[in-house]
């Protein structure tokens, strides 16, 4: 499945209230669609401010980035999604973001493990 098309990070507005550096710390966080767009962004500013961050997708951008690690899952089958979902050290983490998939579409998807789908992913 193609991204959204909406996908960079921008640089070109301003916070209004910021986080102290290290306000995260010690925290555990999970960002599903965190390898791209508006998730990579949020992924990346968590991890600025000191917590440790899972991001979930198909293609990792960030292996440079200290605290971010990375579960490889094409969300498009319904058994991938299940797999991530058990996966998800879901107990320990503080914070879940979830932001790919958020999109309906007009046109229905039918995926092998699942009848039909009106958002492009299964999460
Ligand atoms: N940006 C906007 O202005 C805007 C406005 C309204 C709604 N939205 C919606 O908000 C969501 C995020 O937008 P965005 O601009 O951040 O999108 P994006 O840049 O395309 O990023 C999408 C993220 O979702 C992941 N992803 C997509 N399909 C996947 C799949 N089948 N399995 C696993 N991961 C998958 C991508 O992973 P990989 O890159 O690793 O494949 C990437 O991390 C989208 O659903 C979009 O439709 C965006």
């Amino acid at each position: 499945m193609a991204g959204s098309g909406f996908g960079t990070i921008r640089g070109d507005f301003t916070w209004t209230r910021r986080l102290a550096k290290d306000a995260l710390r010690g925290m555990k966080a999970a960002v599903v669609g965190g390898t791209n767009g508006i998730g990579r962004a949020l992924a990346r500013a968590i991890v600025a401010r000191g917590a440790d961050v899972l991001v979930v997708g198909r293609t990792f951008r960030d292996p440079d980035v200290p605290g971010l690690s990375f579960l490889q899952a094409d969300l498009s089958s319904l058994k991938s999604a299940r797999s991530v979902a058990q996966e998800l050290p879901a107990e320990t983490l503080d914070l879940v973001v979830m932001t790919q998939g958020i999109v309906a579409r007009r046109q229905r998807l039918t995926t092998p493990t699942a009848s039909s789908w009106t958002w492009p992913s299964a999460t």
